[in-house]
């Protein structure tokens, strides 16, 4: 949620910044704004996309070794060119760019308008660096301790860059809540919300933890706690590709991300186990062994897509290893008072590992001594950061703003978990156990066969292009497809959609269907099948219109069903690696033809980085 990416050396900031924030729009886009240093100090801001920006500055001084570049989610003040960031100071002498929420700005602002200062944007973040500047002046410090002074003053969560006319060699960084990672290049020194802009020019990078201010001056990299703590960077190498940030001959991000997920879910077991010696390893447990061996109750946290990878989750370690498990939407949890014991484990499942309501609810129960386990995708975020134990999903950079391969890494990877949890307590037979390692090694192909639904999901998209609402129905496994696929759908084309278990339609839904309502349905053939048959008979009866996710071969939905999308026959367990599928599809080709924007749909964040 917003963007930041900032440079200082002996190369022409602009382009870095540009390309960067291009890099970084997933994370917000509703203006974009850039600061560069050179003798002056020029702002340039504009509500709208990184590319409207760019269009603005045309033709204007954008020269600078040392400058800065933000793209907003707007969440004090609404999106226009004035609250767009940089901001500048009093003077105009300093300027920020900030990712967060300052709680007390309220407060402070009053205070600074008692003095004299004038403000020219409804933001949170124009008061920080009025203060900064304020304590500049009055204190007589160097820049790197007037911004340390004065977080020392706020409440809330930043990531901040600032930089000033007065210490024009010098770049200051600070992180508390929100993501800061540096790039370390040769006499050069990148900042950003994370590697994506920084990969082609460095791959050695240093996160910032929580309550660290970095300094980069002349070339040199200082990193101290706001307390006044000097700290030793830990430098670490990204193994980010470069090619993994592009959309490599693909019309949209998210329809690349579609048709990696055989090679995404492959990574995300490759080397966790061997179907020959039935052997399974998430590196991540086997180091928790005892307490997540003996765990009386998992406790799962997530938001979003991530929440629908934690209810398949609760049916599979339920379901294989018998543990007790809650599915909790993180903000609700942390915020209700929750009875969490020494004994629990919480697994925190996260793509970005950024989400403040998931991370806040980790640091709860952490402070209240349950063990808590991250599965996340970006490597070296603040959820894994933060965990005591974790395993990463390995799905790659994820660009497109509606998840679809994080979603199966992270089903993936808890399927793991469930069967080596099962395998550990003894709940799984050794031949139940080695039937679903082999056809876990086979779901990659699976998927890939499944992906070949494209052009039967563009002839359905075009038929129900127009519809208002949607309905997705799912038993067991299926539910939160059900869930996943209406959700997919909402996020990108704004047609109102609702998952719902197939059965509980008859206590609501039901009303709703006439024979303008598609019913999506998924009716694989296992456990529960005749019923989500019986299920569609009701839909029928109604006329609604069924499009139905069956397992290759079926021949008794074909009868009721207006369209079936076929998927390759897999283990129950498994179904949702496949038939989540044709619903990504499905909602991608809608929404392109409604002429959304797929990969930044309106009003949403990749990262929510507030709460
Ligand atoms: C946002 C994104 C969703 C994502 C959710 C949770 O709403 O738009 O795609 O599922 O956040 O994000 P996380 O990074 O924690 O998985």
């Amino acid at each position: 949620m917003c963007g930041i990416v900032a440079y200082i050396g002996k190369r022409e900031a602009y382009p870095i910044l540009i390309k960067g924030l291009q890099r970084l729009e997933y994370r917000g886009y509703d203006s974009a704004g850039v600061a560069l240093l050179n003798g002056d100090l020029n702002v340039y801001k504009k509500a709208g996309k990184v590319s409207d920006l760019a269009e603005y500055v045309k033709g204007k001084n954008v020269d600078g070794h040392v400058g800065m570049g933000h793209t907003r989610w707007a969440t004090h003040g609404e999106p226009n060119d004035r609250n767009a960031h940089p901001h500048f100071s009093q003077t105009q002498e300093f300027a920020i760019i900030h990712n967060g929420i300052i709680e007390n700005y309220a407060s402070i602002k009053a205070e600074l308008i008692q003095e004299g200062h004038v403000f020219h944007s409804d933001t949170d973040t124009e008061v920080l660096i009025h203060l900064i500047e304020e304590i500049y002046n009055k204190e007589k410090v160097v820049l790197e301790e007037a911004v340390r002074l004065a977080l020392g003053e706020v409440v809330g969560a930043y990531a901040i860059v600032i930089l000033s006319k007065k210490e024009p060699n010098k770049m200051i960084a600070a992180r508390k809540g929100s993501p800061i990672v540096v790039g370390i290049g040769k006499d050069e020194f990148f900042v950003a919300s994370d590697a994506t802009p920084i990969i082609e020019y460095t791959k050695n990078v240093a996160y910032l933890n929580d309550g660290e201010v970095a300094i980069m001056d002349n070339g040199k990299l200082t990193v101290k706690t706001i307390g006044n703590e000097i700290k030793t960077p830990y430098i670490q190498e990204l193994e980010m590709k470069l090619e993994a940030l592009e959309k490599g001959g693909y019309e949209h991000f998210m329809l690349k991300e579609i048709y990696e997920q055989p090679r995404s879910i492959n990574d995300s077991m490759r080397g966790r186990f061997d179907s020959k010696t039935g052997s399974i390893r998430l590196g991540g447990i086997s180091e928790f062994d005892k307490k997540l061996r003996n765990a009386k109750r998992m406790i799962i946290v997530a938001c979003g897509t991530s929440w629908h990878a934690g209810l398949v989750a609760e049916y599979l370690i339920e379901d294989l290893a018998r543990i007790p498990v809650e599915v909790e939407y993180a903000s609700e949890f942390r915020y209700r008072n929750p009875i969490i014991n020494e004994d629990d484990v919480l697994v925190a499942i996260s793509q970005s590992g950024e989400t403040a309501d998931t991370l806040a609810a980790v640091e709860l129960a952490k402070s209240k001594g349950a063990t808590i386990f991250g599965v996340c995708n970006v490597v070296g975020s603040s959820i894994p950061r933060a965990t005591h134990a974790g395993a990463y999903t390995h799905a790659g950079p994820e660009i497109g703003v509606a998840s679809t391969k994080a979603f199966t890494a992270q089903v993936t990877v808890l399927t793991l978990m469930a069967l080596q949890l099962a395998h550990m307590r003894g709940t799984i037979t050794e031949s139940r156990f080695r039937q679903v390692l082999n056809e876990l090694e086979n779901i990659p192909a699976k998927v890939e066969i499944a992906l070949k639904c494209n052009e039967q999901t563009k002839v359905i998209a075009e038929k129900y292009r127009d519809a208002k609402n949607f309905l997705y129905l799912g038993r067991g496994y299926g539910f939160p497809v059900a869930l996943e696929g209406a959700l997919k759908l909402k996020e990108i084309s704004y047609i109102h959609a609702e998952g719902y278990p197939a059965a509980e339609m008859k206590h609501g839904p039901i009303a709703l269907i006439d024979e303008e309502m598609p019913v999506v349905v998924i009716a694989t053939k296992h456990g529960s099948y005749e019923k989500v048959v019986s299920n569609i008979q009701e839909v029928k009866a109604r006329k609604g219109k069924i499009i139905a996710i069956v397992t290759e071969g079926d021949e008794e939905v074909k009868k009721m069903a207006d369209y079936v999308i076929e998927i390759p026959e897999t283990d129950e367990i498994l179904v949702p690696l496949v038939s989540v599928i044709p619903l990504q599809l499905l909602a991608y080709h809608i929404a392109v033809m409604r002429g959304c924007n797929v990969d930044q749909p309106r009003n949403l964040a990749k990262s929510v980085t507030v709460e």
